[in-house]
């Protein structure tokens, strides 16, 4: 029997048209990750691991808070850097209370995220190129890719 091929993590992945990331949760899976989107005030796209630290239930199925994402099961509060900013009767803040953040960028109204080792993830490096090249005539769409690689 074959083992289901792992999916390549150093990439790009578009992960959402820019038009449904709002002022709102919105869950996805990106290469069987499970990530929550939303956008933050200033505009930018943020992603965090869609499964709460304290007993991992679905972030997106809390609620946004300002910036930041409030659990809907005991209500502990985290940025978008996946910190924990809020932590209900607790005067101090577990330092281990964390969640995953992810980095994305914006390119060509998708959003795209990068499931892998975020210190490879450089949005300057990312460039689609599409155009249309067969020989046919036909309306196929080609990508080339330059930097970071981008899987859509
Ligand atoms: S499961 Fe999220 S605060 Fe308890």
């Amino acid at each position: 029997m074959n083992a289901p091929k792992p999916f390549p993590l150093n990439a790009w992945y578009a992960a959402a048209w820019s038009y449904e990331i709002a002022r709102e949760l919105s869950a996805r899976t990106i290469c069987g990750q499970n990530v929550v989107l939303y956008r933050r005030t200033d505009g930018l796209v943020a992603a965090l691991e869609d499964a709460c630290w304290h007993r991992l239930l679905p972030l997106s199925l809390g609620h946004l808070k300002g910036d930041d994402v409030m659990c809907g099961y005991h209500g502990l509060v985290f940025n978008s850097a996946g910190r924990c900013s809020y932590m209900p009767a607790q005067n101090t803040i577990n330092p281990s209370a964390c969640v995953r953040d992810y980095p994305v960028a914006e390119r060509r109204r998708l959003v795209w995220l990068w499931p892998g080792d975020p210190a490879l993830a450089d949005p300057a490096k990312f460039q689609i190129f599409i155009g249309t090249t067969a020989q046919n005539g036909s309306a196929t769409a080609a990508r080339s890719i330059s930097g970071n690689p981008v899987i859509a």
